[in-house]
């Protein structure tokens, strides 16, 4: 079975403190795998990692320490070792606006990595482009491609941004709080949207995210971060029932009462079923 794996990594950071240099330990110590047709939720109060850990697998971070496995095989730092991970990892960030060019027709966002990466070209770019758009329930295909980001809601916005991250035939998604900036009613049609893509499709998902009652519902594990380090890992609904750090157990605390997390995931069941 198809694996992302990191062992141990670590990244430093020199920080200017007053007049001195010093060093930051973002990530002190971190391991864990993601096998693809799972999700693995990575959780933490602020400023605990999570993102630098997101973004040294999505290699726009180089590593202090520790490595990154794909199938295995760490990865390889240049040339078209490095080309094939960018192929098959690629990432999913909290502001779809961000990252979209309001110039740019959806067409233009999609067609672009399909080239790049040499997924298709000439006449077949276009049907590539409307087979993306269908795979993240944005249709009639030919209408969303003609559409500019400004035209469209904050959650069509971040199936775009999914769709861009498919384009190159990624195998896993880091998806750093793909919906903590969308209005909370459309938060649970992207969730599902990376839930079925997870299912269907076998792909891997790490989520990354504040909110422990869709990390407990969408993903197969929790890893809990604190300070850098983990602190916690384990299937998700052991780590939320029965938490073994004391850090934990601050995290759930401070999390809404338990009925909210029952109400949410009761909403989340009625949509899955409804499709
Ligand atoms: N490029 C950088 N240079 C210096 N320090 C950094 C850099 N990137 C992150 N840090 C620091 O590393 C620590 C971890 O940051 P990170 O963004 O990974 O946290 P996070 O868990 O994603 O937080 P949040 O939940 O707020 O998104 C923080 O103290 C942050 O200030
Ligand atoms: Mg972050």
């Amino acid at each position: 079975m198809s694996t992302l794996e990191v062992r141990n990594l670590v990244k430093e950071f020199k920080v200017r403190d007053g007049l001195r240099r010093s060093t930051l330990r973002a990530v002190n110590d971190v391991s864990f795998t993601l096998s693809a047709g799972r999700t693995v939720a990575v959780v933490g109060e602020s400023g605990s990692g999570k993102s630098t850990v997101a973004r040294m697998i999505a290699q726009l971070e180089t590593p202090t320490s520790g490595e990154i496995l794909l199938d295995d095989a760490a990865i390889g730092r240049r040339g078209r070792a490095l080309a094939d991970y960018r192929h098959q990892v690629q990432m999913v960030f909290q502001d779809p606006f961000a990252s979209l060019n309001p110039y740019h027709s959806v067409e233009h966002h999609l067609a672009r990595p399909l080239k790049l990466h040499g997924v298709a070209r000439g006449k077949d770019v276009l049907p590539a482009v409307y087979g993306l758009l269908e795979r993240v329930n944005l249709t009639p295909a030919p209408v969303f491609a003609e559409k500019r980001p400004h035209e469209m809601s904050g959650g069509q916005r971040q199936r775009i941004a999914i769709a861009r991250a498919l384009a190159p035939g990624a195998r896993f998604l880091v998806a750093d709080e793909p919906v903590s900036m969308l209005d909370v009613s459309i938060r649970l049609g992207v969730l599902n949207l990376l839930a079925r893509l997870q299912r269907e499709e076998n792909l891997g998902v790490l989520y990354i995210t504040h909110d422990l009652a869709t990390a407990r519902h969408f993903s197969d594990e929790i890893v809990v971060m604190y300070r850098g380090d983990v602190v916690e890992q384990g299937p998700s609904d052991e780590v939320i029932l029965d938490p073994q750090h004391d850090y934990t157990k601050t995290l759930l605390a401070a999390a809404p009462e338990p009925s909210r997390h029952g109400r949410l995931r009761d909403e989340v069941r009625a949509e899955l079923a409804a499709g």
